[in-house]
Formats: structure tokens, C-alpha cells, sequence
């Protein structure tokens, strides 16, 4: 159930599951941009990229409004890791717009640079969170303190 790339990822599995699913479902959508751009199809390319956008900001969303601050509430490190992650972010925000731009210009092989740089980032931005930010959020969350958070989530995943 967890490896259906397409499915949304389950909250209430837990902090470290959750998010890397979410990571393998904006994988999985960036495989269809490359796919659509191939067939040098702008108007698919348009469309796949915008699902990927959409999947990727919310991913990012769903960390800095719901995720990072209940793990610098939960250990009273504000300064770390997930300022460093927001960080990253940003940049990877502005990666987006940058193939936005591209791909409204009708620029495809312009979204897919910018897209190779984008995976560049998110790749090792990936692995510092699956390493060591979601484990750590694995265990300040244990238990019934998950629950709530898990809630949270679906709200605004849904919504
Ligand atoms: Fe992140």
C-alpha cells in the first residue's frame, strides 16, 4: 500500500514514513514531467509540471507550518536543523519558479534544467531529513503526540 508511488501517503503511519512517502510520491510525479516532456508534448509537459509544483509546495507546506514547529516545541531547538531545512527550501522554492517561468514560456528544455538542478537539491536536501530530521521526529512524536500531529496533517493534505 505504501509503495503505490501515486497513492497519498498515510499520516498516521508515523513521522519518518510519512514524509519519506510523500518524497517518493514527488519523485514519481517528476518521472511523469520528464515523460510528458519527452513527447515534447508543452501543453502535457504544462500540466505534469503543474501537479508536481502543487505536490512538491505542499510537501514543503506541510513541514514548515505543521512538522518543524511542533519539532522545535518539542525540543527547544529553534536555530538547528529545521532552520537549515527552511533554508533549503526557499531555494528549492525558487527552483520551482524558475521552471514555472521556463515551462510558461513554452521552454521545455529549460524545465528540465532547471528540473535537474532541482533534483539535485532535493536529493541531498532529502537525505538529511530522511537521516536525521524525521528519526528525530520519530522519536520526540512517539506515541499518542503523533496522533494529533497526524491529524493535523490530513486536515490540510485533504484540504
Ligand atoms: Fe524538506
Amino acid at each position: 500500500m505504501l509503495l503505490d508511488m501515486n497513492a497519498t501517503p498515510d499520516p498516521r503511519t508515523g513521522p519518518n514514513l510519512f514524509f519519506a512517502s510523500d518524497h517518493r510520491r514527488c519523485d514519481e510525479l517528476w518521472t511523469k514531467v520528464e515523460a510528458a516532456a519527452d513527447t515534447a508534448d508543452v501543453g502535457a509537459a504544462a500540466l505534469a509540471f503543474s501537479v508536481f509544483d502543487a505536490a512538491m509546495r505542499q510537501h514543503l507546506g506541510l513541514e514548515e507550518e505543521i512538522l518543524f514547529p511542533a519539532l522545535e516545541d518539542a525540543t527547544g531547538m529553534r536555530m538547528g536543523p529545521t532552520q537549515v531545512m527552511r533554508m533549503e527550501h526557499q531555494q528549492m522554492r525558487g527552483v520551482l519558479d524558475a521552471m514555472a517561468r521556463a515551462i510558461q514560456g513554452g521552454d521545455v528544455d529549460g524545465l528540465l534544467d532547471h528540473g535537474d538542478t532541482l533534483m539535485m537539491l532535493t536529493q541531498q536536501h532529502n537525505v538529511k531529513e530522511e537521516g536525521i530530521l524525521y528519526p528525530m521526529a520519530e522519536r520526540a512524536f512517539a506515541g499518542p503526540a503523533w496522533g494529533e500531529l497526524a491529524e493535523k496533517i490530513a486536515r490540510q493534505y485533504v484540504g
